[in-house]
Formats: structure tokens, C-alpha cells, sequence
């Protein structure tokens, strides 16, 4: 049916708001010594080998049949849209950390990447599956060939791979909780296989979290400190601008996309509490109007470029100036300064 949408041609893009591939310095993060955190470490990877998600990406009773073609059209464009940006956000986890531990010789990191990895391709696969039975899979083979791979340092990776984690967590979770309340509202049974899976997010990014804490330079000095903030501003105002621009999946699902987002940022900053020196104030009068802002000029960019021409070039250039004046606002926000505990370690608890 739904053979109107070229999802491989949608996950290949790359464009400011699609999950990118990613590469990195691995013979310098295969030169990690997690000694410093090693009592943790061993806890930590005994439970990621025993594997307790190991029968849960399967499709069972639970998963009742889906009416793709009754589907409201708007809302199967843009659930079609979140399921092939979250495959490929999956994905993307699932190239680095095989990458890292194919390259890899120390037999910490190696173990801690072949765990996650393993994990990464189920979530990517059991999403796959779901986009399959709509008649549009994505071609993850040609996907690792094909899309463009951005190059991070290893203490950048730290930072946006344990934020992605983590708000990965909080975005099932949330969910999940939300039709638990509401079961009406579960449009699709993919949303049943959130808890579980959040999980799994959950511990990588304990071991991101681990992984920062084997060397203080990581995340306490100054210029670590500016950088978390630019990468949680990043990755907190890009989800924003993604979601609101999702209005009937959210619609469908009965949730208010400012009050999700919020909920999200919310618990995403107290879970990174455990590692980040410093905390975006998301209550700070500037926050919601500065995001909304910065949703405005993405728009506008985006029918600018659609628009084409002098004109559209011209306004697609105004726009982004704004976009980028936008940004720098949210960045400039003062945080709250926060000092990590000791131990680091955490437990799923929402
Ligand atoms: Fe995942
Ligand atoms: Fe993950």
C-alpha cells in the first residue's frame, strides 16, 4: 500500500533535523582505562550480558493488526515519518558501536560496544518490521553505505551519545506512561514494546555516564562545561522543532507536544544530573518563546527552500539568521550549576 513514500531516500537525508551516522577517533576511545569506575563497569555489563530484553523484540498476541489503509492520511505520513526517524536514529547507534567494536582491542570497550550494538539492531529491526508491514521498509544495508557520516571527537560522542540515550529513555517512557493512562489512544502496538525498551536506552547511557567518569577532564573544566550546555541546547531545541512538526501523530496519541517536550526535557535533566556539571533552566521566562522562535525561522527556511529562486534564497537566508540568532538565545539562558554525586549509577526509575 503506502508505496508513496521512499523511506531509504528519507532516512539517507541529511538535513539539520535528521538523526545522523556517526564517526569518530576509536583508536583514542579504545584507550579508555575504566579502572576509576570499574566496580560499577562490572555490575553494569553483567546485567547488559544477561540480556533481559533478549526474547522481547518479537512480534506476539500483543501485536493486533494494523489498519495502514484506513489510516488517516495525514496521520500515516507523519507516523511513517517518526517511524523511519527513530529506525534510523537506532541505527545510527547500532553502526558506531559495532564500528567501535570491530576496531576496538581493549576488552572493556570492545564487550560494553558488541552489547550495545546488538541491542541497537533489534530496536532498529523491530521498527523496520513495523514500516515493513506498511510496505515500506527502510534499506538499513544500503543506508550504511550511502549516508553521510559526521565526524565527532571521542568527548563529543560522550555528551551527544549519553544525551541521546537518555532522552531516547524519556521519550518511550513518557509515552508509555501516557497510554498506559490512555490505551484508547495507542493507534499502533509498537507503543507496547516501549517499556522494556526503554530500558535498554537506560543502560547505555549508564555506560556513557561511566564511560565520562573515568576521566575528570571530560566533563569538569571549563570549556567541557560550555560544551555540555551547547549540546544540551542542541539536542533539547532540535527535538522541539522535530516534534512540532508532527501535530496529528501527537494529536492521535492525545498528547499536547509543549507539555511532552517539556516532561521530556524535565526528566532528561534530572537523569543528567548524575554526570553533567551544569543544567539548562527550561522554566526560565525566555525558554518556551525562544524555541518557538527558532521553530518559526525553521519553517520559514524550509518554504523558502521550497519556494526556490532569489526570493526564496534571499528569505531562506533571513530565516536562518534568525534560526541561528534563535539558538544562541536558548544557549544564552543562564544554567543552573550542579555538582554530580559520587557514585554515578542509576536505576530506571519513572
Ligand atoms: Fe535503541
Ligand atoms: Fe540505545
Amino acid at each position: 500500500m503506502a508505496a508513496d513514500f521512499d523511506t531509504t531516500a528519507m532516512a539517507t537525508q541529511t538535513t539539520l533535523l535528521n538523526p545522523r551516522f556517526y564517526t569518530t577517533d576509536f583508536d583514542e576511545m579504545d584507550r579508555i582505562d575504566v579502572s576509576p569506575v570499574r566496580e560499577d563497569w562490572d555490575k553494569l555489563l553483567a546485567q547488559m550480558k544477561s540480556d533481559p530484553n533478549k526474547g522481547h523484540f518479537k512480534k506476539n498476541a500483543d501485536w493486533d493488526k494494523v489498519d495502514w489503509a484506513g489510516m488517516d492520511p495525514a496521520l500515516r505520513v507523519e507516523f511513517i515519518d517518526f517511524l523511519v526517524s527513530s529506525c534510523t536514529a537506532e541505527f545510527s547507534g547500532c553502526v558506531l558501536y559495532k564500528e567501535m567494536k570491530r576496531r576496538g582491542s581493549n576488552p572493556d570497550i570492545c564487550e560494553l560496544f558488541s552489547y550495545m550494538s546488538r541491542d541497537e539492531a533489534r530496536h532498529a529491526g523491530f521498527i523496520n518490521d513495523a514500516l515493513r508491514e506498511a510496505g515500506v521498509a527502510v534499506n538499513l544495508g544500503f543506508l550504511t553505505k550511502a549516508k553521510k557520516y559526521t565526524y565527532f571527537r571521542p568527548k563529543f560522542i560522550y555528551y551527544a551519545t549519553y544525551l541521546s540515550e537518555k532522552i531516547g529513555y524519556a521519550r518511550y517512557i513518557t509515552i508509555f506512561r501516557h497510554l498506559e493512562a490512555h490505551p484508547e489512544q495507542r493507534f499502533h502496538p509498537i507503543f507496547k514494546w516501549f517499556k522494556e525498551w526503554c530500558n535498554d536506552e537506560f543502560s547505555h547511557g549508564e555506560a556513557f555516564a561511566l564511560l565520562m567518569r573515568t576521566d575528570p577532564k571530560i566533563t569538569g573544566t571549563w570549556a567541557a562545561r560550555m560544551w555540555i550546555r551547547f549540546f544540551l541546547t542542541a539536542v533539547y531545541s532540535t527535538m522541539w522543532v522535530r516534534d512540532h512538526a508532527r501535530h496529528d501523530f501527537h494529536k492521535a496519541l492525545g498528547v499536547n507536544i509543549d507539555d511532552y517536550d517539556q516532561e521530556v526535557f524535565r526528566k532528561t535533566s534530572t537523569i543528567a544530573r548524575q554526570v553533567f556539571p551544569v543544567e539548562l533552566d527550561i522554566d526560565h521566562p525566555r525558554w518556551i518563546p525562544g524555541l518557538r522562535a527558532m521553530n518559526a525561522a525553521m519553517i520559514d527556511m524550509e518554504t523558502c527552500t521550497k519556494k526556490g529562486g532569489v526570493t526564496g534564497w534571499l528569505g531562506h537566508k533571513i530565516a536562518a539568521t534568525r534560526a541561528m540568532l534563535a539558538f544562541a538565545g536558548l544557549y544564552l539562558i543562564p544554567v543552573k550549576r550542579n555538582t554530580p554525586p559520587a557514585s554515578v549509577r542509576l536505576e530506571p526509575s519513572y
